[in-house]
């Protein structure tokens, strides 16, 4: 594979757009409403993007549990106004878009059901990279001749690539395994933000050599090394990568699509894009985007968040730590705290620090500093000891093992096949309960995903219910009054001082 060099445009890079998921998802608490989303999606469709990343993730808790919409209703709109450019979805494998496993039924269910929506290409991921809890979904997606991209958790277990468990080997394994799944894909993620820029480059060198699949790559910005990355994994041959716009980049976000254009203009790999198209985009974006800003961060200067950088831990875990301490009246132990979760973690397997596992270890890690270790022990360590999550990348540690599960009423002894096949189907029981409630499937998939806040969001839905007034959107016109209440207010203190 060339090295990025000035000349015509032979391989030009390929770039998946996630301002409409990741994007807002991570900079806005995923708020953004399909009505801000509709005035650029025509122009959108038109930069020759390889896909949108439109859904999946947390949107579609988000839109149902916080906005008031149908999920399904936003990607069938937004496929109206978007033909020509791919959809892809985030899906977290046989958690699907929730945070428990799914029987096969529910997932085969819902993976129907989203193609026939509209959804175009799949990226599905396990939080343990254990890729028998992402069979069933993508047996499905393939079945529906849709796109199956497998994805990669990227993890370390220090500061830079190797270590006892996420070597280069580990990595090309895990690439080949989602390879010989039939993956037309494969995706490594980079969720934290963590990975050195030289890293990523010789990881994706070495799976350009290894592989034939294209290969993707998806970083965050936290520790502001993520474009440095990128630029490293496009000297290596990488194939697609994932951009935001502008406003909605950078940050816990994805780096931006202009700086990227700017840079690799006039090389090999130069996308073609129309800056000038992207620019108007980007104006439009700032105009809406003051109606989200209560959701922003605006407690620092910094855009590096810089304990990532020195801890490896995502910033959404490094929040809910110091929340947790906060709250048992001990922040003072943090230090503590941050060396224990690397210790817990590796008790406990090893896994990627991702939805939910990261919550798993950080809770834990919390309670063995203040308690002493797992002398308590939460019923969510017990099931990932019992292997209900999967299978871990590294053993989990025998003695802790032992501790764990002492007298754990699901039992003493592991299960090591695959978490599904313990599930009873739920389909039937839950079409039962939610009863004609659910007009549709999906209707009833946004139930069967979310009991308690899909059934309220059908009754909203029909009108059986009022929405509550704090799920109205913030318009223009508040904010222009919040502001001028502000100034007001500045005014008035400069006057008297
Ligand atoms: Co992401």
């Amino acid at each position: 594979m060339d090295d990025l060099i000035d000349g015509p445009p032979a391989n030009p890079i390929k770039i998946q757009d996630t301002s409409f998921r990741d994007g807002h998802q991570s900079l806005l608490a995923t708020r953004l409403r399909t009505e801000d989303i509709i005035p650029i999606a025509e122009r959108m469709d038109e930069v020759g993007f390889w896909a949108m990343e439109v859904w999946g993730g947390a949107t579609f808790d988000a839109m149902h549990r916080f906005l008031g919409e149908d999920p399904f209703e936003r990607l069938r709109t937004l496929k109206q106004y978007m033909k020509k450019t791919p959809f892809t979805m985030l899906l977290r494998g046989q958690n699907l878009l929730g945070y428990r496993h799914y029987a096969d039924d529910v997932v085969r269910l819902f993976v129907d059901k989203t193609c026939e929506a509209g959804m175009d290409i799949f990226r599905v991921f396990d939080a343990l990279n254990d890729f028998r809890n992402i069979e069933t979904a993508a047996e499905r997606v393939k079945a529906n001749g849709k796109h199956f991209e497998g994805a990669v958790l990227l993890t370390l277990s220090g500061n830079r690539f190797g270590g006892e468990v996420f070597t280069l080997d580990y990595y090309i394994n895990k690439g080949k395994e989602l390879q010989d799944m039939g993956a037309d894909t494969v995706c490594f993620k980079d969720m934290g933000g963590i990975m050195n820029p030289l890293d990523v480059g010789l990881l994706i060198r070495t799976l350009k050599e290894e592989l034939t699949v294209p290969i993707h790559f998806h970083a965050h910005c936290t520790s502001g090394m993520a474009s440095m990355g990128y630029l490293e994994a496009i000297r290596a041959g990488v194939d697609i990568v994932d951009t935001c716009l502008a406003p909605f980049a950078f940050r816990a976000s994805q780096p931006a699509v202009e700086t990227m254009v700017a840079t690799l203009s006039g090389t090999n790999r130069d996308p073609g894009f129309d800056l000038n198209l992207l620019l108007e985009m980007d104006e439009y974006l700032e105009g809406i985007a003051p109606k989200y800003r209560d959701y922003a961060a605006k407690h620092r200067m910094s855009v590096v968040d810089t304990e990532v950088i020195v801890h490896q831990v995502p910033g959404g875990m490094i929040s809910n730590l110091v929340n947790q301490l906060k709250e048992a009246n001990a922040l003072d132990r943090l230090p503590e705290v941050y060396r224990e979760v690397s210790v817990t973690r590796k008790d406990l397997g090893m896994p990627p620090l991702a939805t939910p596992t990261s919550q798993i270890v950080g809770v834990q890690a919390v309670l063995n500093v203040l308690f002493g270790r797992y002398k308590i022990v939460t019923n969510e360590v017990k099931d990932l000891v019992y292997g209900l999550y999967g299978r871990t990348p590294f053993p989990v540690d025998q003695e802790v093992q032992k501790k764990v599960l002492k007298g754990y009423k699901k039992g003493e002894t592991p299960i090591t096949g695959r978490p599904a096949d313990y599930l009873e189907p739920e389909l039937e029981s839950a079409r039962k309960k939610v009863g004609d409630l659910a007009k549709d499937d999906y209707d009833f998939l946004i139930y069967a995903l979310y009991p308690s806040t899909g059934e309220r969001f059908l009754r909203w839905k029909y009108g059986l219910e009022e929405k509550p007034e704090e799920i109205k959107p913030k318009t223009l016109e508040d904010i222009r009054k919040e502001d001028d209440a502000m100034a007001a207010a500045i005014e008035k203190i400069c006057a008297t001082q």
